[in-house]
């Protein structure tokens, strides 16, 4: 069986992965899908999130991709884990699923001078505690502080993250994350909505103090992944193409979509269950 790669995402923000892995490469075919029906996820419980995830991996799996990355933070953290050990195993031994805080936290510790890190990220991705576990694996001499921005989300996703009212709630969580590690180098834009609050994160934040996005990150290493999974790869087709789902309504998946890709899209409306 061959196919597309499938990017999962609880709504939009997934599309700042999306945009970073086609960058990157192009000449594979990509379906998307966005949740945006019970979007957002950030608060939701371990269980639910599960639930609605393997849903959706489910879904990808009948369109037949042989992949799917999980372009979502929250999803990573709380259900990533369980389909790869509980469900790939004895339902699709063939097929794999991967997540975005991995291939993140590799990266970032390298990039800490003073190997203090932040997390910017959902109420649900920093209650998992997944970055700080993923990054002290692999670079044990970092120190890692997270912050949930729960207002960050809903600023993005009703087109308000670059008026006025947004500075008030980007300053005072950036003011929070510092003031319990002052020594933050390297802040991680831990959910895939933050990078269109770029420009207002980096007004707030003292000079020097870097911004890491995901999407070329996540991109580079799932490159690398098929560099070392050729069986993967090979199953992999190559007609350039991206077709759009959702769960939401179509037209309202086109409106929002542009914010976040910057070029039209047409949606076709699915039902997770
Ligand atoms: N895409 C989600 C993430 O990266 C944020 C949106 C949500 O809460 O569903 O964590």
């Amino acid at each position: 069986m061959a196919g597309p790669i499938g990017v999962f995402d609880s709504g939009y923000g997934g599309l700042t992965i999306l945009e970073g892995i086609r960058k990157r490469m192009p000449e594979y075919d990509y379906i998307y899908l966005g949740d945006n029906a019970r979007a957002p996820y950030g608060t939701r419980s371990f269980d639910v999130v599960y639930e609605f995830t393997l849903q959706a991996v489910k879904k990808l799996f009948e369109m037949e991709c042989p992949l799917v990355i999980l372009g979502c933070n929250t999803a990573s953290a709380k259900a990533l884990r369980s389909i790869q050990q509980n469900y790939l195993p004895y339902n699709a031994p063939n097929r794999r699923v991967l997540g975005v805080i991995r291939p993140t936290a590799e990266v970032v510790g390298d990039m800490s001078h003073s190997k203090h890190i932040g997390v910017l990220a959902t109420e649900g991705t920093i209650k998992s505690q997944s970055y700080n576990l993923e990054i002290k694996k692999i670079h044990p001499d970092c120190t890692v502080v997270g912050q949930a921005c729960p207002m960050w989300v809903s600023l993005v996703e009703n087109n308000e993250f670059d008026k006025p009212g947004a500075d008030y709630f980007i300053q005072t969580s950036l003011e929070k994350l510092l003031s319990k590690d002052p020594q933050i180098d390297t802040i991680i834009l831990g959910c895939t909505h933050f990078p269109l609050l770029t420009d207002k994160i980096k007004h707030y934040l003292p000079k020097g103090v870097k911004v890491v996005p995901q999407g070329q990150y996540i991109a580079s290493s799932l490159e690398d992944y098929l560099h070392r999974h050729p069986d993967m790869d090979q199953q992999l087709t190559r007609g350039a193409t991206c077709q759009y789902f959702t769960s939401e309504s179509c037209v309202k998946f086109r409106e929002c979509a542009s914010l976040f890709l910057h070029e039209d899209v047409t949606a076709e409306r699915i039902t997770l269950n």
